[in-house]
């Protein structure tokens, strides 16, 4: 295969980018009354436009050619056919068998029936929690449950109980600690009753420092309350079930997941058990089913009517095309307003990557920095720069047709923004007298309008975005599925920390973490400052 950068798909592209930047948003609508009809996809209650983006027909079959051209068809088979396409780690990737129905081999073994036997295990478990019979010491319910872990192994779990809390019917409260900072373990547990808490630790390698660290102290917290039974309201989710056993948790209480899934795709795994415990084992089998259905649809849907692909295509367009560096992400619903920090994770830590797959460097730019908020807060603080800075940043805007109260005025004036804002950014103001006033407009955007946030409709829209950063690593022919540049930090700081148990100066780093350092083990005794500056 010929680079990327060199390949026939990529250079016509390269061409036609001539042509595209003499037309404006505003030109291509006047001249096809059909556009929003032609470049809408449909999927269940899920409508996603992208109209307002900078493209026409030939854009659109140059960019799936690329995907053609770049193998994402066989790509797209080895993913859900179990092939080893996590290639540094040796590894199959294969969240799509947590939600799917199919027999799936790793290595000629069929994976499904342990994925079966492990969602039987939750719907046991999360249904005793939930109705009591499954009781803290002394058979008091279970009031509060605490999930400890961090990056994949959280921000998943607490995205998808944020978000789907209005199905939370009388499960116990869920609370996450992921910080390391003490502060957040103290603000969880402070108003909590140790006697009816629950603790689940979820680690896949079960070496993650922070998450031990947070687990050592809670198992403290528990026992300085309840003694010795503390052990027996530990539960633990992770690869590595006999850490889980040598940290005290019983057999019984640990859930098992796979190498074979990523920590930042394993929201569907066991590492869901707090999801099953907020709104039960029938609403999280609903959000498979959701996640299942964009899958189906991501592999069975033509390349230039399939959601994941077009989108993934899209960024590329804007970022390897336009030099577009980043991508907003805007939720204009309060339950999803933690999805963009999920989607930074997802995204970035899969395609945050200079070497291609086989370890030679990437011609072209990979992952976009992903960032956003919740609208309309977002309108008045960051939105000034979208409308009249002079950066591109493409955007994804998503709301929801029927929320889940019923204050029809609050949602009315929520979707009159959220329609306003691609209206306005796409449309400007050129023609203001002054220029202050002046919107240049022509700035891209997609839209994704949620018939309702169901667990079904949330589990499509995870795996929407799963698949879009993985189409997006097939082009940059990247290994979407590894971390590696997290490590070198967590190294440094084991290497940094025994020299923080004492106070003589250091000399072992280089002049300024020197320097840190020893100011801060200058000043981390000496009394609060009240006195002004002088
Ligand atoms: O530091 C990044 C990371 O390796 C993530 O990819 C992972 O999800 C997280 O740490 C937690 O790892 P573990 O689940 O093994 O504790």
């Amino acid at each position: 295969m010929t680079t990327l950068t060199e390949s026939p798909a990529w250079l016509a592209l390269k061409n036609h980018r001539q042509t595209m930047v003499h037309s404006s948003l505003a030109q291509l609508f006047e001249g096809d009354p059909q556009r929003f009809q032609r470049l809408s996809l449909r999927l269940d209650g899920m409508l996603l436009d992208y109209s307002k983006n900078w493209l026409n027909d030939d854009t659109l079959h140059l960019l799936t050619g690329l995907a053609r051209e770049r193998g994402l068809g066989t790509q797209m088979h080895a993913l859900f056919g179990g092939g080893r396409i996590n290639n540094t780690e040796n590894r199959a990737v294969l969240h799509t068998a947590l939600r799917g129905e199919r027999a799936t081999l790793v290595d000629g073994v069929d994976v499904m029936p342990e994925v079966r036997a492990t969602l039987e295990r939750m719907q046991l478990f999360s249904s005793g929690i939930r109705d009591g019979s499954i009781s803290a010491q002394g058979g008091s319910r279970y009031s509060d449950v605490v999930h400890i872990g961090i990056g994949g192994s959280h921000l998943g779990p607490m995205l998808a109980t944020h978000a789907l809390s209005p199905y939370a019917d009388g499960g116990p409260r869920v609370h996450f600690v992921s910080n390391i900072d003490m502060a957040a373990l103290q603000r969880t547990l402070a108003p909590l009753n140790p006697a009816t808490t629950l603790v689940i630790v979820v680690s896949k390698t079960f070496t993650t420092s922070e998450t031990l660290a947070n687990a050592r102290s809670v198992r403290e917290w528990l026992s300085n309350a309840i003694g010795k039974d503390a052990v027996l309201q530990l539960v633990a989710v992770t690869a590595n079930p006999q850490r889980a056993a040598e940290f005290g948790v019983s057999e019984d209480r640990i859930f098992p997941f796979w190498d074979w899934v990523g920590g930042r795709y394993s929201l569907w795994s066991a590492v869901g058990l707090p999801i099953a415990l907020a709104i039960g084992m029938d609403g999280f089998r609903d959000m498979l089913r959701g996640a299942h259905a964009m899958d189906r649809h991501f592999h069975d849907a033509p390349f230039e009517k399939n959601m994941p692909v077009v989108l993934a295509l899209l960024g590329i367009w804007y970022n390897n095309f336009f030099d577009a560096a980043s991508h907003a992400v805007l939720p204009y619903d309060e339950s999803l307003s933690l999805l963009p920090a999920f989607l930074q994770q997802l995204d970035m830590e899969s395609c945050g990557k200079s070497v291609r797959a086989d370890g030679s460097a990437v011609d072209g730019e990979t992952g976009m920095i992903i960032w956003g908020a919740a609208g309309t807060d977002a309108q008045h603080s960051f939105f000034q720069l979208l409308h009249q800075g002079t950066r591109l940043v493409p955007a994804d805007f998503i709301a929801v047709c029927q929320p889940h109260h019923t204050a029809e005025q609050h949602h009315a004036i929520l979707m009159a923004n959220f329609f306003a804002q691609t209206a306005a950014l796409m449309n400007g103001a050129p023609l203001a007298d002054s220029p202050h006033d002046r919107f240049p407009g022509n700035r891209p955007s997609n839209s994704l309008l949620l018939e309702r946030l169901t667990p079904y409709s949330f589990g499509q829209l995870l795996a929407l975005y799963e698949h879009k950063v993985f189409v997006q690593s097939v082009i940059w022919g990247i290994n979407a599925f590894d971390q590696p540049g997290v490590e070198l930090g967590k190294r440094l700081a084991s290497r940094i920390l025994p020299d923080l148990h004492n106070n003589a100066p250091v000399s072992g780093y280089d002049a300024s973490t020197n320097g840190l350092i020893d100011f801060y083990k200058a000043h981390r005794e000496a009394p609060a400052r009240t006195e002004r500056p002088q």
